[in-house]
């Protein structure tokens, strides 16, 4: 089983990853992401959405909001929440690569990290070409995720991040095959019990993205490093790519 099919890793992880303050964090995202986006967007398309964050942002902006996930773990969250707000969002519980959308989009999103799983290089430049396809003309893929000349330069041994409910989580990253994967190790603290668990993904510079949006079809794609356009730099806590077609 790949390691991001696995609910049991989500649910150990659910409450570092997925708190209260990324909920409302997401909420301001989405007007960053519309922003960004620059043009009239009436549907979206959260390409792993996860327990729903940004759908229920988008949702609350009364958009048209679609959002895929392989996890049924996590998209339960995402109905129960989007049930408990009152909103409306089409849940579908999918491989992205399975995923057979009945309509284009105006915006597809693809946020948190989310890119790159796939251990064929192959299936990750598909994600792109089938987001392209998915997209009405004029519409915006952004991607939100981290970059490789990033992780280069603040990449630390061992890292250590302390949560409001008392758990502590170490993380081991490094940077593997040429600097293509980043691999992880995190082992979480509740407690007196802890988990483990590593995952892998590939890692992109700017430039490499770019290339990839470039063969999906994308015109133009702007780097930034962060949803509040700052530049992609040294200082750049994230890699968000704004690729329009
Ligand atoms: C880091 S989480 C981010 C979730 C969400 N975008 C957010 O910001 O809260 C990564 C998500 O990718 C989903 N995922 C991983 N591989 C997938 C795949 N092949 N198809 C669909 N979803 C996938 C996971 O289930 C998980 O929800």
């Amino acid at each position: 089983m790949a390691w991001y099919d696995n609910n049991q890793m989500w649910e150990t992880f659910y409450d570092c990853m997925f708190d209260v303050d990324s909920f409302a964090l997401a909420i301001k995202q989405c007007q960053q992401i519309i922003s960004l986006a620059n043009h009239p967007v009436n549907s979206v398309l959260d390409m792993a959405c996860g327990p729903g964050r940004h759908l229920i942002g988008f949702a609350q902006m009364d958009l048209e909001v679609t959002g895929v996930d392989l996890s049924g773990y996590l998209l339960n969250h995402a109905a129960n929440l989007i049930d408990q707000k009152g909103l409306s969002a089409t849940l579908v519980h999918s491989d992205l690569l399975d995923f057979q959308p009945k309509q284009k989009f105006d915006l597809i999103t693809n946020l948190f990290t989310s890119f790159g799983y796939y251990p064929n290089p192959a299936d990750n430049q598909k994600v792109l070409d089938n987001a392209y396809q998915w997209l009405n003309l004029g519409g915006s893929l952004i991607i939100d995720t981290f970059g490789k000349e990033q992780v280069a330069h603040a990449i630390e041994p061992v890292h250590c991040t302390e949560y409001d409910n008392g758990d502590i989580r170490f993380e081991r990253p490094v940077l593997v095959d040429h600097m293509n994967i980043y691999a992880n190790e995190w082992i979480l603290v509740r407690g007196n019990q802890a988990y483990r668990w590593e995952y892998e993904h590939f890692v992109y510079s700017a430039k490499e993205l770019i290339t990839m949006l470039e063969k999906a079809g994308f015109k133009a794609t702007q780097i930034y490093g962060s949803l509040e356009k700052t530049d992609y730099d040294l200082a750049a806590e994230r890699l968000v790519a704004v690729a329009r077609k």
